[in-house]
């Protein structure tokens, strides 16, 4: 289990249904950008950033070495640490950050990317505590006290913007269209038939959306859907948040 540091990344899975059972499934990161471009570069960041049984940390050595053959985790990790701490998940901005396409009904293909933008104020991290489930709980709280909204918003990419490679912003000036409001007012312990048994592949998408050749989305189309089958083998598990038990 991980702990909920002030700095700990924040995700949100959303599926929307269509009429005749298309969805649009998306899973996005409170991060301006990707670290990595490649999935060479994710599996590779992943063993360097590997604890190693004497001190409980990563190598040094073995992350300066994969820093030095990748400047577009070094540039990507500078946009995040850029990006200023927020107090939860209420008040974060999730992206998607892969580009997709945008297909009208003449095959025309418009890249896009998309995020939520929270519509409640944004306040820095409360650094005094030390409660280990503190997002959860207070999300758990955020929700009680009134509905979470999001704007959902679809940036529009111009031709010279990169499709592939996530690790890059496309330029804050990019046309954005606020497509509607995404409203959260329940929550729920995770459980059989809820958001636990969701898949948030990023390749199931409904007609007229379209991956890009970003060559992260079908690498997540399948560890997802392995790490999915895995831990539908441990589901008897007990959920880690159980609503009931967070405190008013
Ligand atoms: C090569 C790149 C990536 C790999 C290999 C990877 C891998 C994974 C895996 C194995 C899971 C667990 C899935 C499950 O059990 O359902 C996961 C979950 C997740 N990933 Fe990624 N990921 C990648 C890139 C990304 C990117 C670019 C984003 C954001 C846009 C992202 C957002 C998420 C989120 C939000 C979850 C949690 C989904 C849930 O709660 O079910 N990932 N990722």
């Amino acid at each position: 289990m991980v702990a909920d540091t002030v700095d700990a990344p924040r995700g949100l899975g959303l599926a929307i249904g269509y009429p005749g059972g298309a969805q649009w499934r998306t899973a996005m990161l409170n991060l301006p950008v990707f670290q990595d471009n490649s999935v060479q570069g994710f599996y590779d960041r992943l063993l360097a950033s590997r604890p190693v049984p004497d001190t409980g940390k990563p190598d040094p050595t073995a992350m300066a070495g994969f820093l030095a053959a990748h400047p577009e985790t070094v540039n990507a990790m500078t946009a995040i640490k850029r990006q200023p701490l927020t107090s939860g998940f209420a008040d974060s901005t999730f992206r998607g950050l892969n580009t997709f396409y945008f297909v009208n009904a003449n095959g025309d293909r418009t890249p896009v990317r998309w995020s939520l933008s929270p519509m409640r104020e944004v306040r820095p991290p409360d650094e005094t505590s030390s409660n280990p489930n503190r997002l959860f709980d207070s999300v758990v709280r955020d929700i009680r006290t009134e509905p979470l909204r999001w704007r959902l918003l679809v940036t529009i990419g111009e031709p010279e913007d990169d499709v592939r490679d996530a690790t890059i912003a496309w330029p804050a000036d990019r046309h954005t269209i606020d497509t509607g409001t995404v409203v959260l007012d329940s929550i729920e312990t995770e459980s059989a038939g809820n958001a636990r048994d969701v898949n948030f592949d990023p390749m199931v998408l409904p007609d007229g959306i379209e991956p890009s050749e970003d060559p992260l989305l079908p690498a997540r189309s399948a560890v997802y859907a392995t790490s999915f089958r895995r831990r539908a083998g441990v589901a008897g598990e007990a959920p880690q948040v159980e609503v009931g038990e967070v405190a008013q």
